[in-house]
Parts: C-alpha cells; sequence; structure tokens
C-alpha cells in the first residue's frame, strides 16, 4: 500500500524547487483511514498492559542484519506509561506482528527558522516502525503509517518527523538532511581530551537560557534554517552530556558540549552497545551554542578528538558520529580509529508541514529515540 507518494500531506520533490517555506500545515483535515490489509486486525493502541509482548517483539524483530534492539522493558515502559506517546500494535490472530509509535518530538513547544511555531504534541516522530518478517514487503509498513496518521489527525492537525536509514545517501528527495556516518570501537578511542559529563538540570537549564536566541542572528551567529526544541527530553536516561575540561589552547570561556545517545541497539556479531552522537556545540560564557556557531566564525572546527575521548569511556561499545555539524562533522578525512562511509546514511522527512528548508535544515532536538 504505498503511502508516501500517494498523500496530499508529504511534500513532493517539485516542493523542493519552489521558494515558498512559508509555515503551514499542507493538509487541515483528519486522514482518511486506509484499508487494512487482509489477514491483519486494525492495529489499536498498546498499553503498558503489553510491555511484555511489546518488549520481545521488539528485541525479534527490530534490527537489522548487523544490529538488534535490546528493548528492556523498563525502557519500552517509559513509552507506554507517556499518555503523550501513541503505541499502536496490529496483530494476526494473537500474535502481535506490526508496530509504530508517535512519540512528542519536544516536551515544550518547537520552533522553526521560517516562522513556524508548533505547540507541545502538535510536532510528532514516527518511530518503532517494526514489522515481523513474514509481514514484510506486502505495504503493512505504509498501512501502519497510514493509521497513525488517522489517530493523531482525528481532532487538530499534526505534523510528523520521521527519519529513515540508507545505505548510501538519496540522490533526489525530499529529505529535509541527509548525513553520513562514521563510526568507531571504543576499544580503539583514547582520552586525549579530559572529559566531564554535565549535570542534566544544569544542561537542560541552559538549553532553556540559549535556544530562543538560536532563531534570531546576531553579528556573530547567522541561523541556519532549523526546527529547535524548546525543552530536552531524556525519559529513560539514556542521554549523557559530555563538556571538555578546559584546555590551555582553547579560548577562555569556549568549552565544546557533546550530547551523546544509548541507541539501545547492539552490534551482531559482538554485542556491543551503540551510541550515537546527537548534538554538537559550545559553552560560551553561560550560553550554549551549536557547533555551526564556530564553524561560521573560523571556517571548521575538528570535535573528532573530543568524541574519541568521550568514547574512551564508553566500555564495550561503538559510537555513531555523522557529517552534520550536529553529528560532529565528521568527513572522510577522519582516519583511524573512524571508519566514515561504511555504515550508510540518515536522512530526516518532514509529514503535514512546510519545512524552512530541503536538503540543509538543522534540527536540534535532545531526545531519545527509537
Ligand atoms: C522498516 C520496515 C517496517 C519496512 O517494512 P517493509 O514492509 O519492508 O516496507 P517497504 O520497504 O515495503 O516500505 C513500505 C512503505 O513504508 C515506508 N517506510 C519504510 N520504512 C520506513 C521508515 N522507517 N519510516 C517511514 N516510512 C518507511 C516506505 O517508504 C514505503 O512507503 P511507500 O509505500 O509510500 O513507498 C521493516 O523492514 C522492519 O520492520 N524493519 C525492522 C525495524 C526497522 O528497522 N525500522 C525502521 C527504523 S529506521
Amino acid at each position: 500500500m504505498p503511502f508516501w507518494s500517494k498523500t496530499v500531506a508529504a511534500p513532493q520533490w517539485i516542493d523542493t524547487w519552489f521558494k515558498d517555506r512559508t509555515p503551514r500545515f499542507l493538509r487541515l483535515l483528519p486522514a482518511v483511514e486506509p484499508q487494512t490489509p487482509k489477514g491483519l486486525t486494525p492495529p489499536v493502541r498498546l498499553t503498558i498492559d503489553d510491555v511484555g509482548p511489546l518488549s520481545a517483539f521488539w528485541t525479534t524483530n527490530y534490527g537489522g542484519d548487523d544490529w538488534y534492539m535490546d528493548a528492556q522493558p523498563a525502557w519500552v515502559s517509559t513509552y507506554l506509561n507517556d499518555p503523550a506517546v501513541i503505541v499502536l500494535g496490529a496483530y494476526d490472530g494473537a500474535c502481535l506482528v506490526a508496530t509504530i509509535v508517535s512519540t512528542p518530538f519536544s516536551s515544550a513547544a518547537t520552533e522553526l527558522s521560517n516562522g513556524g511555531m508548533l505547540p507541545f504534541g502538535s510536532l510528532r516522530v514516527i518511530e518503532g516502525l517494526c514489522l515481523a518478517k513474514q509481514w514484510r514487503s506486502r505495504g503493512v509498513a505504509g498501512y501502519m503509517i497510514g493509521m497513525m496518521d488517522c489517530w493523531t489527525s482525528s481532532k487538530l492537525p499534526v505534523a510528523h518527523l520521521w527519519a529513515r536509514e540508507t545505505s548510501s545517501a538519496p540522490l533526489m528527495s525530499t529529505a529535509l538532511r541527509t548525513d553520513t556516518y562514521a563510526m568507531l570501537r571504543t576499544k580503539d578511542a583514547v582520552e586525549t581530551i579530559g572529559c566531564s559529563k554535565m549535570d542534566w538540570l544544569q544542561f537542560t537549564h541552559l538549553w532553556h537560557m540559549s535556544v530562543g536566541s538560536w532563531n534570531l542572528e546576531d553579528g556573530e551567529w547567522k541561523k541556519p534554517p532549523c526546527i529547535f526544541s524548546k525543552k530536552p527530553v531524556n525519559r529513560s536516561g539514556a542521554i549523557d552530556v559530555w563538556m571538555v575540561k578546559q584546555r590551555p589552547d582553547m579560548p577562555t570561556g569556549l568549552r565544546q558540549v557533546v550530547v551523546v545517545l544509548d541507541s539501545r541497539r547492539r552490534t551482531i556479531p559482538g554485542d556491543e552497545r551503540i551510541f550515537e552522537v546527537i548534538w554538537c556545540g559550545f559553552l560560551i560564557g553561560s550560553k550554549l551554542r551549536p557547533a555551526l556557531a564556530l564553524t561560521q566564525r573560523t571556517g571548521s572546527f575538528e570535535f573528532s578528538p573530543f568524541l574519541e575521548s568521550i568514547a574512551a569511556n564508553y566500555k564495550d561499545a561503538v559510537l555513531f558520529a555523522s557529517s552534520g555539524a550536529m553529528g560532529g562533522g565528521a568527513n572522510s578525512k577522519w582516519g583511524k580509529p573512524w571508519r566514515y562511509g561504511c555504515s550508510g546514511a540518515h536522512s530526516w522527512y518532514m509529514y503535514n508541514y512546510m519545512p524552512p528548508a530541503f536538503g540543509s535544515c538543522e534540527i536540534m532536538a535532545i531526545r531519545d529515540e527509537i
């Protein structure tokens, strides 16, 4: 069942050619319910009572050739217990065979550089899309997305972001941005720059005090096309904030800050935990600034030595960075211990809303991901 190509709420390739980025929903009416594929029951909203089967389903089915999801019940329950999160599951008889999750993008409002402002809950992220192996390539993914679209748009229009991983960057697409991954094994990393962990409450306070200024221009900062979450989410404590210890060769009052997420994914073989860099920036005085702030000023800034130092603090793990500024600005010049361009690409898409840009839109959010 084709979904993305058949809905008026998904930007089409032609939209990338026109310059009109006025913030607006692309469809104001509720979505039409798609037809349920034969053999499947229409999805129901899962509750905390379903934590056992859902954890088992994701651990068995959520993954690829070289990774699986370590979906521990304690982590899964943080989604099922949150009334703002919608988890849908479809059954084949008594067996759970398909899931999809719609999670608020931010725990407060979201601001867009094209002037858009989406209140809490009206920008959401599609994640947790997972089908039992025997149900794949039969259009059920499109059906589940269509059902979530119906579920979330029944009262008010809602926008969604969704991510896709591909083996290489798509050539022509409506992606907001596409980043190429780089990865290292943490056992190969050395802590050459002293790192310290920042307290989560201190970080959220700094984010709160700083995020508003990222959507304003000043002499030192040219705002990029961007979607900013006004408030970080750390629903299961899986997010670490690292700060560089002050070094003599760094300008006074400027310290690198990097946010790392435990993705709950694990490698096959090896069973190593997979961590991901989700935000890079600086603490300048008492304000956070995205990594781009210094790139704009100096042309480039090399995050890899600090990322390697952070990686050395995680045992039996791999760390993913990416080519985007938020992912550390990885590139083909990153030598050992990094492997650049061997782990595919990650793209973000927007649904039912006009984004500030296609191809070059920054997404600044601190949040867990399924
Ligand atoms: C991802 C998965 C659900 C796709 O199932 P599938 O039946 O093979 O789906 P298809 O590749 O035929 O794609 C069907 C539709 O779903 C869309 N789709 C597939 N994966 C998607 C994703 N992660 N997000 C949004 N849409 C997706 C496709 O674009 C396609 O849309 P179209 O019909 O409009 O063209 C399935 O491979 C799976 O369960 N994988 C394990 C879990 C996983 O990796 N989830 C994605 C995390 S990024």
